[in-house]
C-alpha cells in the first residue's frame, strides 16, 4: 500500500511537471522568447523576388546590368524564335493579355485595378525590344515579374512574338 502511494505521489508531481511544461510549449501562455531566426533577410509568401545584387551576374548570363541600360536582344526573331515565342506566349501571357494580345484574356475581367495592356497599339510597339524585356522580367505597375516563370531565351522569344501582335492587331 505504501508503495501504492509513493508511485501516485511520483506520477502526480511529473504530470504537474508535464502539464506545467505543456502550457508553454503548446503557447497555452506565450513567452516571447529572445531568438535571432527573424533577423535575417527572408521574405514572405507571394512577396516579389528579391532584386538581383549590384555587380552580380546571373549564371544565364548578364541579363541587365543596373545602370547599363535595356539590354539589346541578342536572339533574331526566325522562324524557331517566333515559334517558341508564340507558344510561351499562350503559356505565361495570353490569360492576360488575349489570343491577339489586345488585353482581353480570360482573367482581364477580374483585374479591377488595372486592365492588362493592348499589346498591339504604339505605345507598346514603339519601345525597344531591351524594355520590353526588362517589363516581362521585372514586372510592370500591377503585372507582375515574370524572371522565374521564363528563362533569359524564353523571354526574348517572347518579345520577337509580341512584335508579331502589332500587324495581327492593325
Ligand atoms: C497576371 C496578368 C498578366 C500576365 C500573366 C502578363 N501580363 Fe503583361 N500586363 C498586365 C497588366 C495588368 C499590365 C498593365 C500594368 C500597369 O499598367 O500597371 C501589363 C502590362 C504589360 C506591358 C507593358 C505595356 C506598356 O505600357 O509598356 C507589356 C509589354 C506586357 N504586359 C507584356 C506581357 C508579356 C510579354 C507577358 C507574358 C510573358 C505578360 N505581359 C504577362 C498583366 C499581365
Amino acid at each position: 500500500m505504501r508503495l501504492f502511494k509513493q508511485l501516485v505521489g511520483v506520477f502526480a508531481v511529473a504530470g504537474l511537471l508535464i502539464g506545467v511544461l505543456a502550457i508553454f510549449a503548446f503557447d497555452v501562455i506565450k513567452i516571447d522568447w529572445v531568438v535571432f531566426m527573424e533577423i535575417q533577410p527572408s521574405f514572405g509568401t507571394q512577396e516579389d523576388p528579391l532584386p538581383v545584387p549590384a555587380r552580380s551576374i546571373p549564371v544565364e548570363g548578364p541579363v541587365y546590368i543596373p545602370g547599363a541600360g535595356a539590354p539589346a536582344n541578342p536572339v533574331l526573331a526566325d522562324e524557331v524564335s517566333l515559334a517558341r515565342g508564340a507558344q510561351l506566349f499562350t503559356i505565361h501571357c495570353q490569360m492576360c493579355h488575349g489570343v491577339n494580345g489586345q488585353g482581353t484574356g480570360p482573367i482581364a475581367a477580374f483585374l479591377i485595378q488595372k486592365k492588362p495592356a493592348d499589346l498591339t497599339v504604339d505605345l507598346v510597339q514603339n519601345k525597344d525590344d531591351g524594355t520590353l524585356f526588362l517589363t516581362v522580367s521585372n514586372g510592370f505597375g500591377l503585372m507582375p515579374a515574370l524572371n522565374e516563370n521564363l528563362t533569359v531565351r524564353e523571354r526574348w522569344d517572347v518579345v520577337n512574338f509580341v512584335r508579331t501582335l502589332k500587324a495581327a492587331g492593325q
